[in-house]
């Protein structure tokens, strides 16, 4: 593999964009060397300005279900984008993605839509202050809810990853009013909310923890937390950015049979373009302008383009649930992943859920954000790039969570298994 002419554009690119890139983990910055350039992709595969195919496990980072390019949404793309780019005005697409998605989330009864999952979560927030008067709210450690203000203290995924999980430039005066709270340890969360749950207007999660890796709840830990939230009328905020659409139609709040006050969703919902939404119950939405005195707005949200994408992804979703697929696909990677470890002395762990996945090299079981500090990031970065050298691209961090997509086949799986075990048998 030769990489001369993404090499070529990094060195222009890091003259005109900081660090490079236009999202920090992009840079290849915690794991080693430079980034590709992408021409183009199709299904499982990417393919970089050098001719180089790779079989893509990021998926733009969870947003393509169905993997690149799936002729669905580029048909509805090219049919939509025929009657223009933006409106400023409505248009009755807005109101076929959301009947979409409050079909298959029931606790979303009214919804609004913006252009990212940073911007919906920070509208949920404002929301939840909003309705309740508190200002205090609860997030947990390696949580990454996007990069706003009040919910960047101690962040996941690329805050981990390039080492700034509380950004420079949020006053301590408003980080002082997000609580974090370490993940599946419910002593904590009990005695939390004692001390503070009457002014906690909402807790906020990611109901299985991706962006940290993969750390899914254990049993019983997002019932507790539930329950308690209710007791102190502090409101749930499940951000399914990730999960919504992935691990069912319903997202996570279908698979632990739990109704939160709010949703947040992004990514699978614009089928790989900018949006974002906010739902939950009405009364609650309502709280938002013109209704109410909580003000949001985005000259782009609700974008038709955007909309008639995720439509697009979505009707596929129902016309064919991809769930059983990505689950059989994923319990083979895993039972093939748990043969190697069983097979080599290399300590590392593998967490799986549907199809999300992670690496983890250590020893210890990964329950929280603190045992993924522990993890050996150059055994990580040694093993990212000698699997992008073999064709393979897995997120480039050790804080992140791959994805599959309908679009990945038995023999990609069959081929990631074999690089791993090749490349983790040469592993000092
Ligand atoms: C769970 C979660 N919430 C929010 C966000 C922020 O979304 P966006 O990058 O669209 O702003 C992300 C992004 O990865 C995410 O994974």
């Amino acid at each position: 593999m030769d990489f001369v002419l993404s090499e070529k554009l990094w060195k222009e690119a890091q003259e005109i964009f900081p660090g490079g890139v236009n999202s920090p983990v992009r840079s290849f910055q915690s794991v080693g060397g430079f980034p590709f350039y992408v021409s183009r992709a199709k299904g499982s595969k990417i393919t970089d300005v050098d001719g180089n195919d790779y079989t893509d496990y990021v998926c733009s980072w969870g947003a393509l279900i169905h993997g690149h390019a799936h002729p669905a949404v580029v048909r509805a793309v090219g049919e939509a984008l025929k009657d223009g780019t933006s409106y400023g005005a409505n248009s009755p697409l807005e109101i076929k993605l959301a009947r979409l998605i409050q079909s298959a989330m029931p606790s979303i009864e009214k919804i609004r839509f913006v252009n990212s999952g940073t911007e919906a979560c920070m509208t949920a927030i404002r929301i939840a202050r909003g309705v309740s008067g508190r200002e205090k709210i609860m997030k947990f450690e390696g949580c990454y809810h996007g990069h706003s203000d009040s919910l960047l203290v101690k962040a996941g995924s690329g805050a981990l990853t390039t080492a700034v999980p509380n950004s420079a430039g949020i006053p301590p005066c408003l980080s002082s009013l997000t609580l974090v709270l370490p993940w599946n340890d419910r002593q904590t969360l009990l005695e939390a909310f004692k001390r503070q749950g009457k002014e906690t207007a909402a807790v906020i999660l990611e109901p299985v923890l991706a962006n940290c890796g993969l750390i899914p709840p254990e049993e019983g830990f997002l019932e507790c937390l539930f329950k308690t939230a209710r007791e102190y009328g502090t409101l749930v905020i499940f951000d399914e950015v990730i999960t919504g659409f992935r691990l069912a139609l319903g997202g996570a709040q279908e698979i632990f049979g739990i109704q939160p006050d709010l949703t947040v969703l992004g990514k699978i919902i614009g089928g790989g373009l900018p949006v974002g939404a906010v739902g939950g119950k009405k009364e609650i939405m309502d709280s938002l302008s013109p209704l109410g005195s909580v003000y949001q707005a985005g000259t782009l949200s609700g974008n038709p383009l955007a909309m008639a994408a995720g439509i697009a992804q979505l009707e596929q979703i129902k016309k064919a649930p991809p769930y059983s697929h990505l689950e059989t696909l994923g319990s083979e990677l895993e039972s093939a992943i748990k043969d190697i470890q069983r097979k080599l002395p290399i300590p590392f762990q593998f967490n799986r859920r549907g199809s999300l996945f992670s690496f983890f090299f250590t020893a210890k079981n990964i329950r929280s954000a603190t045992d993924v500090y522990s993890v050996d990031k150059k055994r990580f970065s040694c093993f990212f790039t000698s699997l992008l050298h073999s064709g393979i691209f897995l997120p480039p961090s050790p804080f992140e969570t791959a994805f599959l997509s309908t679009a990945h086949s038995e023999t990609d799986i069959d081929e990631l298994v074999k690089f791993v075990y090749d490349i983790l048998k040469k592993m000092p």
